[in-house]
């Protein structure tokens, strides 16, 4: 891995949006710069690759992005975390306020290994409200959350005590 890579040149910052007076965090920039998301796919496996990991759960839609390679280079399942109304057949589901409005996301039950340790990801964590709802519907399938991994987090919006006790990781901040 290449050491001096600078993730920061890769992500595009564009103020006011969605809503005036908002800095947006884009990672469309990595995604479009082969090296960039190596370099985020790449980290994730070196940090990851030494640690009790049974599955990766990740947030619709940008979070599919980085754990579909993420899971596929790991050799672990990949259980989806959805909007209401996309997965089929038995969920769990659970509301919750994001930054700019309600939501509510769903899990397959099922789809969750019974007793195991379940890294939950997503691209960019701001306030913490959509990873800790996810949280709850990992835990209430049965599997514990040993860890929470955003490549992009924005501490300033306290998800730290959001998500208090699990512990977070992430590949770059923005204070
Ligand atoms: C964004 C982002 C995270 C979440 C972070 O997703 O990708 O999933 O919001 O916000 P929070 O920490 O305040 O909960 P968004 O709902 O915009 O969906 P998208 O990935 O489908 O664009
Ligand atoms: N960037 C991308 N997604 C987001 C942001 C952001 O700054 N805030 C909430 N979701």
């Amino acid at each position: 891995m290449n050491t001096a890579f600078n993730l920061d040149d890769y992500i595009r910052k564009v103020p006011d949006f969605p809503n005036k007076g908002v800095l947006f965090y884009d990672i469309t920039s990595i995604l479009a710069t082969p090296k960039a998301f190596r370099y985020c796919i790449d980290s994730m496996v070196d940090i990851y690759t030494d640690k009790t990991i049974d599955a990766v759960a990740a947030i619709e839609a940008r979070g599919f992005l980085f754990a579909a390679p993420f899971a596929d280079r790991m050799q672990i399942p990949l259980i989806l975390i959805r909007k209401k109304g996309k997965l089929p057949g038995k969920t769990l589901s659970k509301k919750y306020q994001l930054e700019y409005a309600d939501a509510e996301i769903e899990i397959h039950p099922d789809d969750v290994p019974s007793g195991k340790r379940v890294l939950l990801l997503d691209d960019l964590i701001a306030t913490g409200g959509t990873l800790k709802a996810a949280t709850e519907l990992i835990v209430q399938s049965g599997a514990s959350v040993p860890e929470i991994f955003g490549v992009v987090g924005l501490p300033f919006l306290n998800y730290a005590a959001v998500l208090d006790p699990v512990p977070i990781r992430t590949l770059i901040q923005y204070h």
